[in-house]
């Protein structure tokens, strides 16, 4: 599905803290994707400025407290292009949810916001 979703050429990075979750997702994502999976820590992105066309985080900004969150959107702003895309799938519809998303719109200069729809 996330395959079909994507151009052919794009490349795809992904951090996580944990090393089990980067062994997870290298025994799940589809092999024809280009895929670099990273062990580090997404308040310090190991990348440069606006070098994505799209950041995502998945269920993280609801586990993690607010200045750490207020960090990793910071990054996430740091590291997307000028109206790139940002998404943000996470695990609930709390006013804690609500909150985060309402506020990270300053950190996202120019970009395209979409939170999923709490399932
Ligand atoms: C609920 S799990 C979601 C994992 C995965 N993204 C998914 O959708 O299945 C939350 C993940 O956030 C990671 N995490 C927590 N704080 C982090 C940080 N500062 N930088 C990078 N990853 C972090 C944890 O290691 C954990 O794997």
């Amino acid at each position: 599905m996330l395959g079909a979703a994507l151009p052919v050429e794009a490349k795809l990075f992904g951090v996580d803290l944990s090393p089990h979750y980067i062994a997870r997702a290298r025994e799940i994502l589809p092999r024809d994707l280009d895929v670099s999976l990273v062990c580090d820590n997404a308040e310090n992105l190991p990348f440069v400025d606006e070098s994505f066309d799209a950041v995502t985080s998945a269920y993280l900004l609801h586990e993690v407290p607010a200045e750490v969150r207020a960090r990793v959107l910071a990054e996430m702003a740091r590291v997307v292009r000028p109206a790139g895309r940002w998404w943000s799938p996470t695990a609930s519809s709390s006013p804690t949810r609500r909150s985060w998303s309402a506020r990270s719109s300053p950190f996202l200069r120019g970009s395209t916001s979409r939170s999923t729809p709490a399932t």
